[in-house]
């Protein structure tokens, strides 16, 4: 199939292209900046230069495709708003696909997302979820709820690094996935017509507290970690303040995120029927301790033979005539 995915360059995005080209798909991916997306022309995928907040530009990138798999989302590093991105970005690219006959659209919202109309991201992404589904598109909507990935800048190299690791008082377990399990589904789903305009709920195999996934961490490493409580009602101030400023609504939306993280239930689904749907084996899907073991002993690794090269370099600098003691 002729595929165009969106947020390629992203952490989702980048194992769905890698996932669609390794099953022989062709694959266009719609990027801002080709410059920073040459890992995926050398993974065999075309480029095509657009940007969901200029309409004309996704009408062109439609052209010649028949599913779109959209896994893009406002950068946090962006000076954009959410709303600009995630909706008016999305509204155009939904119409594009519509007017362009798109055999198929897959879209990525996340878990819940019903139960938080006051959290401006969850509130967009259930208004998107509504409009894909009125917008007479063959949908496929997929709604994970947090991903490995990013417990390892939250975690892992802060404890790597000898520096605080913020964990918030009240916050919930979630059950993270593995983004290469993810584009598993988003892929499948091309295959099976029986997941065609459904909604499915993704969870890994464990919901996971803050406090568990330190622990999990301090052990992989045999390192202490330095924690930092935070308080929920510090946070919810922090938002309230970012709203008095005009030019910090993207960081008030995000620090409204902090409800979702306290809320009492916690972020998981029951699996079983899913993955009898989309034809994946559940036992192959990763942990979150084999995950995490396998990154620190890479890191491990490097830093080991980093220390290793160092000291050669010293060694080889020492005068050949002295020992180091002399
Ligand atoms: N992260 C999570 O824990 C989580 C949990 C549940 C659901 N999700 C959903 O999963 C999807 C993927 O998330 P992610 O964390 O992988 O995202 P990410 O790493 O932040 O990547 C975002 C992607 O969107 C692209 N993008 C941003 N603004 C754009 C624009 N104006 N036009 C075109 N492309 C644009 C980015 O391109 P550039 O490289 O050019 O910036 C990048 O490829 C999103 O829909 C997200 O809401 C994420």
């Amino acid at each position: 199939m002729n595929l165009l995915i969106v947020g390629a360059t992203g952490t989702l995005g980048r194992q769905i292209a890698r996932r669609a080209l390794d099953e022989g798909h062709e694959v266009t991916c719609l990027v801002r900046t080709p410059r920073a997306a040459t890992f995926l022309r050398e993974w065999g995928a075309s480029l095509i230069k657009a940007d969901l907040r200029d309409p004309e530009t996704l009408k062109l990138a439609m052209e010649g495709n028949s599913v779109v798999i959209d896994a893009s989302t406002v950068r946090a590093t962006d000076t954009i708003g959410i709303r600009e991105v995630d909706w008016d970005g999305k509204v155009a690219l939904i119409k594009a696909a519509k007017a362009a006959g798109i055999q198929r659209f897959i879209f990525f919202s996340i878990l819940g997302s019903e139960n938080y109309p006051n959290v401006p991201l969850m509130d967009i992404k259930q208004c998107t979820e509504l409009f894909l589904k009125e917008s007479g598109l063959n949908y496929t909507i997929l709604r994970p709820c947090g991903f490995f990935q990013g417990l390892i800048a939250q975690y892992a190299i802060p404890i790597l690094e000898n520096q605080p690791v913020w964990v918030m008082n009240e916050a919930t377990s979630t059950a993270y996935m593995d983004t290469q399990d993810i584009a598993k589904f988003a892929v499948s789903a091309l295959s099976h017509p029986e997941t065609e305009n459904k909604t499915f709920d993704l969870a890994g195999p464990k919901g996971w507290s803050p406090d568990q996934i330190v622990e999990l961490c301090e052990n992989i490493a045999n390192e202490k970690a330095k924690i930092t409580r935070m308080p929920i009602g510090l946070l919810r101030n922090g938002q309230k303040i970012a709203r008095f400023f005009q030019w910090s609504w993207n960081i008030a939306d995000r620090l409204a995120f902090s409800e979702v993280l306290t809320a009492q239930t916690p972020i998981s689904v029951p699996m079983a029927e899913t993955y009898k749907i989309f034809g994946i084996d559940e036992a192959e899907t990763a942990t979150l301790e084999a995950y995490m073991q396998e990154y620190f002993d890479r890191i491990l690794k490097k830093l080991k033979q980093i220390d290793y090269e160092k000291n050669q370099k010293q060694s080889r600098k020492r005068s050949p005539f002295k020992t180091p003691s002399s």
